[in-house]
Parts: structure tokens; C-alpha cells; sequence
């Protein structure tokens, strides 16, 4: 059996005290070590740069490794690149902000542009081959308007999801937080959500990464979209 590569990225600012943590990894370790090479960023512990924006002025600064990641030798963005590029498997676990996911976790999908210009812009599909799911965590709701919007940007780097890509806990709505904690920590029926994520992507990687007789996938998904409405204006060629 062919070892796979799982990377889980936590976002929540509260790092490894947060429910997000604490269920991406119970998560983890339920994953059988057998064939599997498993590592969690916790991307509060990294140094990471907002995106500069480079994009904005002209689509063709925004490049891979990004100009953040080339010029400032603190920024730990790199460490996120290298991860999702080593993986065969990636998932974020992202906390519920008022109905959105977390302001890391954004910081990071823009960040991540780079890989997605890549394809868009410069015609170079750098992430293919890879399965994508979420783990998202509130106390009231809004983690389907979470998912759709981690789905939408995830697809566009070149991610591939399995069926049921994302898991998802929202607690009582009822400001008691804490109970919350108590729950995800005692719960096996909460924890089962999110080790099925975690499952469900790896047994799916196994299905469609690599087949019994040794062959390997190797789709490079067509990536010209935005190069007709740039030959219409000739804005950027
Ligand atoms: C500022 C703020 C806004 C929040 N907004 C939502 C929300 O819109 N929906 C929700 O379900 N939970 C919301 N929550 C609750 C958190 O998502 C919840 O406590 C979650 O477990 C925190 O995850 P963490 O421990 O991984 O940081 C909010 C929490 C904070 C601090």
C-alpha cells in the first residue's frame, strides 16, 4: 500500500486550545498510522503575512511562490504551501465568526491565490491530484454558507472533493459555550462527524489516487478560462 500524505491546517486564533484543534485531531489520530503520513499546521503558531494584494494592481504579480513568500524571509506561508503541495490529502478545520469561517482562514485563501492565479492567469496547474474536505465548528449555525464558500475557492486551486467533503457542529445557540467544549470532548456521536470526515477522504484518495495495478491519476484539469475575455480587451497579454 502506497504511503498518503494527510495534512489537516487548523485556523481557529486559539490554536491548539481550540474546539476546531481538538477535533481535527482526535480526527487524526483515529486515522489508522498504517500507510498514512499525517501532520497538522496549526496556522495560529505561524508567522503569515496578509496577502499584499498584488493581484489587484495586475493579475500577472500575483505568481507562485508568491512575492510575499520571495521577499520576506519571517512570513511562514511557505510552510502552508509545502504542506498542501507535499499532500495527497488536505482538510481545514475552520470555526464559525458570525457566519462566515475564520479571519485566518481567509487570510490563508488569500494567500492561497497564488496557486489558483496559477491556473487562471499563468496557465500552470501546480495543484492537481488532491482530495479537499473541511471541518467546521460554531455554536449557532451558518456552516453550510462556510462550506459553500471554502468549496468555491477550493475548487478553483485544483482540489478534488469526495462526496459529503465537510463536517460540521454547531452547539445550542444558547451562549453556553462551555458545554460546548464538554460536549465535543465526551461526545462520541460529535466526534463520529469528524472522523468520518477524515475517513471519507482518505479511503477516497485511496480509491482514485492510485489503482491496484500501480497506476497513479495524473489529471491536469483544462485551465484557459480567463484567457478569452484577456484576448478580447488585450489587457494583460
Ligand atoms: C466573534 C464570534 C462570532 C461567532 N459567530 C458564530 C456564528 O456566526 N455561528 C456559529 O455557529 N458560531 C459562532 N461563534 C461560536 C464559535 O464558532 C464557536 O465557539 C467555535 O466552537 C469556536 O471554535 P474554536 O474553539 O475552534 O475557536 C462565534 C464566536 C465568536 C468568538
Amino acid at each position: 500500500m502506497k504511503t498518503l500524505k494527510i495534512l489537516g491546517v487548523c485556523t481557529s486564533t486559539r490554536g491548539k486550545l481550540s474546539n476546531t484543534y481538538h477535533l481535527l485531531k482526535t480526527a487524526f489520530d483515529h486515522l489508522s498510522d498504517e500507510g498514512l503520513d499525517k501532520e497538522i499546521i496549526v496556522a495560529s503558531e505561524l508567522r503569515l503575512r496578509p496577502c499584499d494584494h498584488h493581484y489587484s494592481i495586475n493579475a500577472k504579480m500575483c505568481v507562485h511562490p508568491c512575492l510575499i513568500t520571495r521577499m520576506d524571509a519571517e512570513d511562514e506561508m511557505k510552510i502552508i504551501y509545502d504542506g498542501i503541495l507535499a499532500a495527497d490529502v488536505v482538510i481545514f478545520s475552520t470555526p464559525i465568526y458570525w457566519g462566515n469561517h475564520s479571519q485566518l482562514m481567509q487570510l490563508i485563501i488569500e494567500r492561497l491565490n497564488s496557486l489558483e492565479n496559477a491556473n487562471s492567469v499563468h496557465h500552470e496547474v501546480i495543484v492537481k491530484n488532491k482530495i479537499g474536505a473541511f471541518m467546521i465548528l460554531g455554536h449557532e449555525d451558518g456552516y453550510q454558507h462556510v462550506a459553500g464558500s471554502l468549496m468555491n475557492f477550493f475548487t478553483e486551486i485544483g482540489l478534488i472533493f469526495p462526496p459529503q467533503a465537510y463536517g460540521a457542529w454547531v452547539g445550542e445557540s444558547d451562549e453556553d459555550t462551555l458545554a460546548d467544549r464538554n460536549r465535543i470532548e465526551n461526545d462520541p456521536d460529535i466526534k463520529d462527524v469528524f472522523i468520518d470526515v477524515a475517513q471519507n477522504a482518505v479511503n477516497f484518495a485511496r480509491s482514485i489516487l492510485e489503482c491496484p495495478c500501480g497506476h497513479r491519476l495524473d489529471y491536469e484539469h483544462v485551465s484557459k478560462k480567463k484567457v478569452y475575455s484577456f484576448n478580447k480587451t488585450n489587457k494583460i497579454a
